[in-house]
């Protein structure tokens, strides 16, 4: 009996140090690595009484220094919950993850603007409403973040100036500041509104390709896209490539095994 408990400590503890992810990053992962179950996302500032403004505030009270979901006041009115990251003394926002290939993302304007799956799980999205929420706090600059099948094969691309108008959330892109890492696939987006297969865009890109973006007769990127989990090449999909692509990195008929897109203060 006595065994098996101690046993059991060990069991616990090695767990324990086996889960603990990097402060401040959200890994990169094979599509193998295990997934938590949804019911095991935790709000990390839950008992806590305080009202934090926003994910600076959280890191600079000093009691949190984890990524993860937290419970954010940007206005009185309505607290959201943002999944924030802690890196060089910073807080950014993820928005947009797909690594794990369980999430859907072929999803109704509904479910695109309340949001979708869970970015602590590595797959989800958090919704319009709080992504405009975010850069009309001053959250301007977008880092997009993906990685190829090969492990280490990853690119990190920053723009300067990213926000939300209307109607439908119509993109405001500019202030690449990438240009020595990968040509901008991004800007051809500027001025479109987001679409989704329920609320499409005149010439049907939305429907052809499952996700909801803002297309510009189509587009030269889309983090939305299917995740293929055999990564890599994947044949057009009624003529259209529909896969977690980047244009100018690995074509349009490459899918990769990680997309991230996340806000931050400049
Ligand atoms: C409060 O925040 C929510 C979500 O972040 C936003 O949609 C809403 O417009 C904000 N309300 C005001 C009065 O600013
Ligand atoms: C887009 O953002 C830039 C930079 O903040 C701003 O100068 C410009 O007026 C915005 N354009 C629109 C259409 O809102
Ligand atoms: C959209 O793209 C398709 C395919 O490249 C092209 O045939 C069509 O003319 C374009 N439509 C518009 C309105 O630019």
């Amino acid at each position: 009996m006595i065994l098996y408990l101690i046993l059991g400590a060990f069991v616990v503890v090695g767990a324990q140090e086996g889960d603990k992810k990097p402060v401040g990053s959200v890994e990169f992962e094979q599509p193998t690595a295990d997934v938590k179950s949804h019911s095991d996302v935790s709000v990390l500032n839950d008992a806590d009484y305080a009202k934090y403004h926003d994910c600076d505030e959280i890191l600079a009270s000093g009691s949190y220094k984890e990524a993860g979901s937290y419970r954010i006041y940007l206005n009185q009115s309505e607290p959201i919950v943002v999944f924030c990251e802690f890196e060089l003394g910073a807080a950014s926002y993820v928005f947009s993850i797909q690594k794990h290939g369980w999430g859907d993302f072929v999803q109704g304007y509904y479910n695109y603007e309340w949001g979708f799956g869970s970015i602590s799980d590595g797959s989800g999205w958090l919704g319009l409403r709080r992504i405009k929420a975010l850069t009309d706090a001053g959250n301007n600059v977008l880092t997009v973040t993906m990685q190829g099948c090969i492990l280490r094969e990853k690119r990190k691309l920053v723009w300067n100036h990213f926000s939300l108008g209307s109607p439908r959330y119509r993109l405001n892109i500019t202030g690449y500041a990438s240009g020595h890492v990968l040509p901008d696939d991004l800007s051809h987006n500027n001025g479109m509104l987001f679409s989704s297969i329920d609320e499409p865009d005149a010439n049907n890109c939305a429907v052809n390709m499952r996700a909801g973006w803002w297309y510009n007769n189509c587009t030269y990127t889309l983090p939305t896209g299917r995740y293929y989990v055999y990564c890599g090449h994947y044949p057009p999909r009624n003529q259209f490539y529909d896969g977690l692509f980047y244009k100018d990195w690995r074509g349009f008929g490459y899918s990769m095994t990680y997309f991230r897109m996340a806000l931050s203060r400049n």
